[in-house]
Order: C-alpha cells, then sequence, then structure tokens
C-alpha cells in the first residue's frame, strides 16, 4: 500500500498472476502509482488520503454529495439490490415476511438477527405490551400544541421528551438498558402517535388495551369512542400489521442515517429517534405519502392526469410516490401494498383516487421520460390510499410510517454503536470558500 514510484502500468491484464484484490491508481498529476485494498467490491476512503502531490499536503479524498456512492458502515440488517428489487430483513424476503409473519416477529427479527422461538416471541410481545403507557405528563406537552399542529411535529417533541422521563436511557453501553429502551420505545410510538392524533380532534386519550395486537390495540387508541370493548376489524387491524412489516426498515436511508449519525453523538436513543422521526418528515422521504394523496386531490379526476404527467416531464412538478434513490426497476414494497389495498377497500369501500393513481402508474411506466429514468412506484405511492380509507387524515400518514421503522432505527443504532470500526460521524468537506482575508471595518464597506 505505500506508495511506489513505478512505470506506468499497462493495465488490463487477466492472467492469473495480474489478478489481485486490489486497485492501482495512477496519479497523472506526479505519475506516482498506487495500490490500494479492494474488499466487498469496495476501497477505503482514508486510503486515498496517502495520495498528495507534496508531503505537506492533506491527501485525496471523494467527494461524494448525497452520500450516492458511498457505504457508511457495513451491516447485516437489511440487503436491498435495487435493479433487482429484492429486499430482505436478515436474509428473509419482504414477500414472504408479510405473507406468513407479524410486525412484532419481524420486529424481533431485525433487532434480534433471527425469527423467535415461541417463548421468544410471547416474551418480546409480554414486554412491548406492558410498555405502551406513557408517563401522564406527556399529556401536558400534548395540551400545548394548537389543534391543528401536525402530528409528526407532535411525535417528534414528545419522543425527544421521553429522553427526560428516562435517564437511565444515557446508559448505551449497558445490553439490560439498550434492551429497556427498545421496549418502551417500539411499545410507546403507537401510544404518542395515537395521542396526538386524539389532540388534533380534541378527543380524549384511549388508553393501551393488553388485550390486543401490536396493531389492534393501536387502532383501539386511536379510533375508540364509547364502546366498552374496542374490537378491531380483524382485515384493517391485519392489513395494518402487513404496512409495519413493510416498513420496519430499509437499510441506510435518510432517517436511519440520521438515527446512527445522531446516536454517534452517544446520545440516548430517545433523542436519536426524534432526529431520525425529524429526517422522515421531509416530503422526499416518509412525507412522501402525505404527498402523493395531496397530489392524487390536486389531480381530481383520471382526464386530468395526461396534464398532470405533462406538468411533471416539464420539470414543474414531481410525481410523488414515483422514483427511489435504490429500486431502478421495482420497489417490492409496492406491489405487496398494491394488493393489499384492495383488501382494504373490500372491507371500506373503494377509494375513488385509486382510479386516478392507476391512470398515472399506467402512463408513467409507459412514458419516456419514466423508463429513461427508470422511475417506478415506490412505497408510498398506494399506501396513502390505503390509510386514508381507514379513516386516517392525511397527516397521520407519516405517522404511520415512523411507528414500525422505529425498530429497525434501534437495530441500526444498536449496530453502529456495537461496530469497533464506527466513530463519531464526521464528514470532510471541500472548502471553496475565501481564503485568508483581513477584517473591514464598518465605515470602510461599500
Ligand atoms: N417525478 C419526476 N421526476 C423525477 C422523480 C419524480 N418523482 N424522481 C426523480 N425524478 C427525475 C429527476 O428530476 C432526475 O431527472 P434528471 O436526470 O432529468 O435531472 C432523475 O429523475 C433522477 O432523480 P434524482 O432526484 O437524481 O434521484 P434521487 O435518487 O436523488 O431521488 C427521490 C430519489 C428523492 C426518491 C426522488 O425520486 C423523488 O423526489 N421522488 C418523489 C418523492 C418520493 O416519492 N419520495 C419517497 C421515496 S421512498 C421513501 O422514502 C420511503
Amino acid at each position: 500500500m505505500n506508495p511506489t514510484k513505478s512505470a506506468p502500468v499497462t493495465g488490463g491484464g487477466t492472467s492469473a498472476e495480474v489478478r489481485r484484490d486490489t486497485l492501482t491508481i495512477i496519479d497523472n498529476r506526479n505519475g506516482r502509482l498506487y495500490e490500494i485494498p479492494v474488499k466487498h467490491d469496495t476501497i477505503r476512503a482514508i486510503d486515498l488520503r496517502q495520495i498528495k502531490i507534496h508531503e505537506t499536503d492533506f491527501g485525496m479524498m471523494s467527494y461524494d454529495p448525497a452520500y450516492a456512492n458511498t457505504a457508511s458502515c457495513s451491516s447485516r440488517i437489511t440487503f436491498i439490490d435495487g435493479d433487482k428489487g429484492i429486499l430482505r430483513y436478515r436474509g428473509y424476503s419482504i414477500e414472504e415476511l408479510a405473507e406468513k409473519s407479524s410486525y412484532l416477529e419481524t420486529a424481533y427479527l431485525i433487532l434480534h438477527g433471527e425469527l423467535p422461538t415461541k417463548a421468544q416471541l410471547a416474551n418480546w410481545s409480554y414486554h412491548v405490551t406492558h410498555h405502551t403507557f406513557i408517563h401522564e405528563s406527556i399529556k401536558k406537552f400534548l395540551y400545548g400544541f394548537h389543534y391543528d399542529a401536525h402530528p409528526m411535529g407532535m411525535l417528534i417533541s414528545t419522543v425527544a421528551a421521553l429522553s427526560t422521563f428516562y435517564p437511565d436511557a444515557k446508559d448505551i453501553f449497558n445490553p439490560e438498558s439498550r434492551t429497556k429502551q427498545t421496549y418502551r420505545l417500539v411499545g410507546k410510538m403507537p401510544t404518542l402517535a395515537a395521542f396526538a392524533y386524539r389532540h388534533s380532534l380534541g378527543m380524549p386519550y384511549a388508553y393501551p388495551d393488553n388485550d390486543l395486537s401490536y396493531c389492534g390495540n393501536f387502532l383501539n387508541m386511536l379510533f375508540r369512542t364509547t364502546e366498552l370493548k374496542y374490537r378491531p376489524n380483524p382485515t384493517l387491524e391485519h392489513a395494518l400489521d402487513i404496512l409495519f412489516i413493510l416498513h420496519a426498515d430499509h437499510e441506510q436511508n435518510c432517517s436511519s442515517t440520521a438515527m446512527r449519525g445522531v446516536g454517534s453523538s452517544h446520545v440516548d436513543p430517545y433523542s436519536a429517534t426524534a432526529a431520525a422521526t425529524a429526517a422522515l418528515y421531509g416530503p422526499l422521504h416518509g412525507g412522501a405519502n402525505e404527498a402523493v394523496l395531496r397530489m392524487l386531490l390536486e389531480i381530481g379526476s383520471v382526464n386530468n392526469v395526461p396534464a398532470y404527467i405533462k406538468s411533471v416531464k416539464s420539470g414543474e412538478k414531481l410525481l410523488m410516490g414515483f422514483g427511489h434513490r435504490v429500486y431502478k426497476n421495482y420497489d417490492p414494497r409496492a406491489r405487496i401494498v398494491k394488493d393489499n389495498a384492495y383488501e382494504v377497500f373490500d372491507v371500506m369501500g373503494r377509494n375513488p383516487l385509486i382510479d386516478i393513481a392507476l391512470e398515472c402508474e399506467r402512463i408513467a411506466l409507459e412514458d419516456d421520460y419514466f423508463v429513461k429514468r427508470r422511475l417506478y412506484p415506490n412505497v408510498d405511492f398506494y399506501t396513502g390510499l390505503i390509510y386514508q380509507s381507514m379513516g386516517f387524515p392525511v397527516t397521520m400518514f407519516p405517522v404511520l410510517f415512523a411507528i414500525p421503522r422505529t425498530s429497525g432505527w434501534i437495530a441500526q443504532w444498536e449496530e453502529m454503536l456495537l461496530d469497533e470500526e464506527q466513530k463519531i460521524s464526521r464528514p470532510r468537506q471541500v472548502y471553496l470558500g475565501q481564503d485568508l482575508r483581513s477584517y473591514i471595518p464598518l465605515e470602510h464597506r461599500s
């Protein structure tokens, strides 16, 4: 790996002696040649630092705005092959999990690396269920919000506030403490979300019911009114459970990166989850499902779709719910969501916006603009339609994403903490600003 001052390489050889797991770089500024190790089709950016013209130079860096081609960690949680449209959690395909698993089981898998045994699942479900209550003071924070406060704003604030109730969460290198915070976070996120929803309606809060499933209880806290015992509709409960499975993790996306980045400062997991939730709120990430529904409402009718597509192609608008940084074939979650939508429509009635969505998809999949750019529906394209049919206001859509993603965030956070190669996240920059200059007194400035 030491810089070698050698003759230019001829390159391109494929014979056995030439084949090595290295990358040869020639610096054409001075003809120096470097051999850099390659592992998992990746070079280490730090190995570039030896490339310099003068001994006193800082050395070469890689420039990668938005991490388009940079692995920031190694991970064993989620696998995506964007070209083939593959998504797997811990080696299990998303299709099989959506069909056969439950959200709590999938969350266990994501967090622990293996599917639970019967006893492990019972124990995990018991602990999550018994950590769903929130401190009564959280209600006082909620009272401070306007009736029309966005529930994501309320969720971000209240999950951050949890850190003040659980100072033991600062003990991040204690496995028992991490387990406890995991129960609390996975257990309390639905309660915080449901309370935020009830606050916007001015309705009294509905407390958790331990007899119900994770999703059944969530529906109970959202929609229960005067009934003595709330009984969730099994189709809706199951549909929500599938959506939660689909949203549980998605490797190094914007919010996981926020979770890892903020968590790398060794802050408690509630504060890091608040940061991840904030990242998810944006319309280019978890806020996209809300944006899709607003877009479909704006289009208004199937007849208006061609005009809308035209405005997308001319760059005035985005076709929300289309495109993905990683999936360049089809988002496998979108296919499952589409099937799921019809099951919900069977119970709740057909959402008329589905026809607009289908027409957008039909036109876009045939149109050169979208085909060339490999833009396909992502998970958010159809989820909003399901949520709307289930009775959720659009502002709740990103909240419905944040709840299940919490298990993925915690798994990413824990993996980061236990990875000996990880340190506090601190990217470099290419400074293009002014060189040193003298201060000009105010009276001399024009
Ligand atoms: N509508 C129209 N054009 C689009 C769209 C879209 N939804 N998405 C990308 N494009 C175009 C871009 O304008 C660009 O065109 P150009 O090459 O002529 O400049 C090209 O496709 C490539 O797009 P990028 O923005 O470079 O792709 P990137 O990987 O950075 O962005 C993103 C991915 C943010 C998801 C983008 O596709 C987008 O904004 N989609 C709409 C929002 C959305 O649905 N987000 C949800 C993502 S899924 C999730 O977070 C759960």
